[in-house]
């Protein structure tokens, strides 16, 4: 393990399968890498290592390292896509702000992991070290505005007297950037921004259970606040609130306002 241990215990095959979004996102962000087949690709915060292993599939003549900051994540993609069936495909346990890889990547791609991220200069110099002169950075991570609906709700449920107690002192942990403030980050770091923006995406959930299975899987600073004994009843307690505001359409699918900032950098020859 290089760096800080993970901060949040992630339930992998939890997160795996209440993830769809996330993983048509990482998919179609994948199809702009128009990949040649002999590639070396760093997956940097991979999880459950689907996109990874996509990605394998997709430089057969090169590689992929597959690395993320969770023990329990890393060890779910090493025995999902073992390297008897995926020979160009490895694993590592690293913190993404502590990379010390130096100029062996073509690419390096991360769906879904940078707005975890408090420092964001450390990730980004690690990125521009681990790239070869000429490589390319395309990221896509949740951006100024993202879920503002629900993030809205929890508040007001963190305010609320029944859960205030585990609130105490709470900063919101994610960075939802946008592009004005993302380019100077790339630049300091010596990444040449090629294309950075928002885009604006509907998140959509199988009904009640899908909208739980995204709080529960992936909102963890939130609800690894609370007892785990009282967790499902946070949980419900936010899913209720948001449905009563935004109640499911006709097909029962539950709609999220998300907003991505997907950025594409190279670093210069
Ligand atoms: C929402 S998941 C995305 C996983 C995968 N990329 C996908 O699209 O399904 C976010 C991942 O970022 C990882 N992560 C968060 N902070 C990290 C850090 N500092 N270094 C490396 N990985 C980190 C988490 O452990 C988690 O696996």
């Amino acid at each position: 393990m290089r760096g800080k241990k993970a901060l949040y215990r992630w339930d992998a095959e939890d997160y795996r399968s209440f993830s769809s979004q996330q993983k048509k996102w990482g998919l179609e962000l994948m199809d702009k890498l128009h990949l040649r087949g002999d590639e070396h690709v760093l997956d940097l915060g991979c999880g459950d290592g689907l996109l990874s292993a996509m990605l394998a599939k997709r430089v057969p003549r090169g590689s992929v390292l597959g690395v993320d900051i969770s023990p329990e994540m890393i060890d779910h993609a090493r025995r999902s896509y073992p390297s008897s069936h995926y020979p160009n495909l490895a694993w590592e346990v690293a913190d993404a702000c502590q990379l010390d890889f130096c100029e062996c990547f073509d690419v390096v791609f991360s769906n879904a992991v940078l707005h975890w991220i408090r420092d964001q200069s450390a990730a980004l110099e690690g990125i521009a070290r681990a790239l070869k002169p000429g490589g390319f950075l395309l990221a896509q991570m949740a951006g100024r505005g993202n879920a503002a609906e629900v993030a809205c709700m929890l508040v007001s449920l963190m305010a609320s007297e029944k859960w205030s107690a585990y609130f105490r002192d709470m900063d919101f942990p994610y960075l939802f950037h946008g592009p004005e403030d993302y380019i100077p980050l790339l630049e300091k770091a010596g990444l040449e921004p090629l294309r950075v923006e928002l885009l604006t995406k509907d998140m959509v959930h199988e009904g009640r259970e899908g909208m739980a299975g995204w709080i529960r899987t992936t909102w963890l600073p939130f609800t690894q606040r609370v007892p785990e004994r009282l967790r499902e009843d946070f949980i419900a307690e936010l899913v209720n609130g948001y449905l009563h505001d935004f109640p499911p359409d006709e097909a029962g699918l539950v709609h999220v306002n998300a907003v991505r900032l997907e950025v594409e950098a190279r670093k210069p020859l």
